[in-house]
């Protein structure tokens, strides 16, 4: 049996911990969109909710009054099963609610819900979207520090958010071996995973060696130095089109000042700090990057063999997989059936974790994914040969 009370603290503290990763925010913070995939922080702590409510109090909890009929459209990202909604792009034109109905949205869930599990008992069904629900807005916290760095980073004065999400430098930049082999891959065991972690299987890998560390400013700012953007040899062919189209010659809120470079960090406007780890690359730089080197990135299979060895909590790294079903994998019926199988096509799979993960959100076997030229993530590379 599921443990409804240890689960309900855990749902207490997540909620909190959302509101938490705003708290440094101006009210202003809270509603633009500059780019179609940076969400506002309001839309984000509104969605988080509106899950809450979809997916567990109105089908699980009799009697249950909906805060506002209007927040489905509002505030329903992706999910068809759950009606018509606001295209994504539009997100950051609702002045409406304001912050402060949204604060009192989240409020009004997080109280019938604790309600609920503190008076009845719940069956392991409804448990378990409660904790699918308690992953999925620490998906969002995540998403919140990359979307308010976003939007206070293309801000005139760089605005200073505080130190909680800054990476260390670490590794020594030794390659580690691993053997030839047929490995496990995928989620075994009895706490929480998503669909796509399971469908444990064997994959042979040919012997390979992986960094035991990530690639740092330092060596990356050699291979801009070296013209790695301007020469084609080093770059795939959507790849070399994607940064001349948009005009792109270093990582993301890196800027040039008097000859040297400098870089947006959530503590403010600061000179490259040479030895941390290079941070907000598209999958398309990380390639140039190990194509310049005589390397490349390991595969997702390689990255979870090896993880055990490694340090990576840093960044999310790349890999060289695109993001597929494994063996098996089955979709539930319904609303979140759609939660991660309908994404497995043009992606690319990043694993580990960054500084933004939440404590409790990591696993080996997690999959991240995303596009290859997201560059606002909180993603670095690994090499691998
Ligand atoms: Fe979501």
């Amino acid at each position: 049996m599921k443990n409804q009370e240890l689960i309900e603290t855990d749902f207490l503290t997540i909620r909190k911990h959302t509101e938490a990763i705003c708290a440094p925010l101006e009210v202003e913070d809270y509603v633009p969109q500059p780019i179609a995939d940076v969400s506002p922080p309001k839309w984000h702590l509104a969605h988080t909710t509106w899950f809450f409510e979809q997916f567990v109090l109105i089908p699980f909890s009799p009697g249950y009054r909906i805060f506002d009929e209007d927040f489905a459209y509002l505030f329903n990202s992706y999910y068809n099963h759950a009606g018509d909604r606001v295209l994504r792009p539009n997100r950051g034109l609702m002045s409406r609610p304001p912050v402060r109905e949204v604060m009192r949205y989240r409020e009004y869930v997080t109280g019938k819900l604790s309600e609920m599990m503190r008076l009845q008992k719940l069956s392991d069904e409804v448990l378990d979207r409660i904790v699918l629900g308690i992953n999925h807005e620490q998906q969002h916290q995540e998403l919140l520090v990359y979307d308010l760095k976003y939007i206070l980073g293309n801000q005139p004065t760089f605005p200073v958010y505080g130190t909680e999400f800054h990476t260390k430098p670490k590794g020594k930049g030794d390659f580690l071996k691993f053997e030839e082999g047929i490995y496990e891959i995928g989620f075994a065991g009895d706490g929480f995973c998503y669909d796509n972690e399971l469908g444990r299987h064997r994959v042979f890998l040919e012997a390979f060696e992986l960094s035991d560390s990530l690639v740092t400013n330092g060596e990356y700012l050699e291979f801009i130095g070296a013209g790695g953007y301007q020469n084609f040899d080093y770059w795939l062919d959507e790849g070399l089109h994607f940064i001349r189209k948009e005009g792109i010659t270093a990582p993301l809120y890196w800027h040039q000042k008097d000859g040297e470079w400098w870089n947006y960090t959530l503590g403010g406007f600061e000179r490259i700090d040479l030895e941390l780890p290079v941070q907000h690359l598209s999958f398309y730089e990380a390639m140039a990057y190990a194509a310049w080197k005589g390397c490349r990135l390991p595969t997702e299979f390689e990255w979870e063999v090896a993880a055990a060895q490694l340090d990576w909590r840093q960044l999310w790294e790349w890999t060289n997989s695109a993001y597929l079903p494994y063996p098996g994998f089955k979709k539930v019926a319904g609303a979140l059936g759609e939660y991660n199988g309908k994404f497995m096509v043009g992606l690319h799979v990043l694993r580990g974790g960054s500084v933004a993960t939440p404590a409790g959100h990591s696993r080996i076997t997690y999959r991240n994914f995303f596009h290859p030229s997201a560059r606002w993530i909180f993603s670095g590379l690994r090499l691998a040969r």
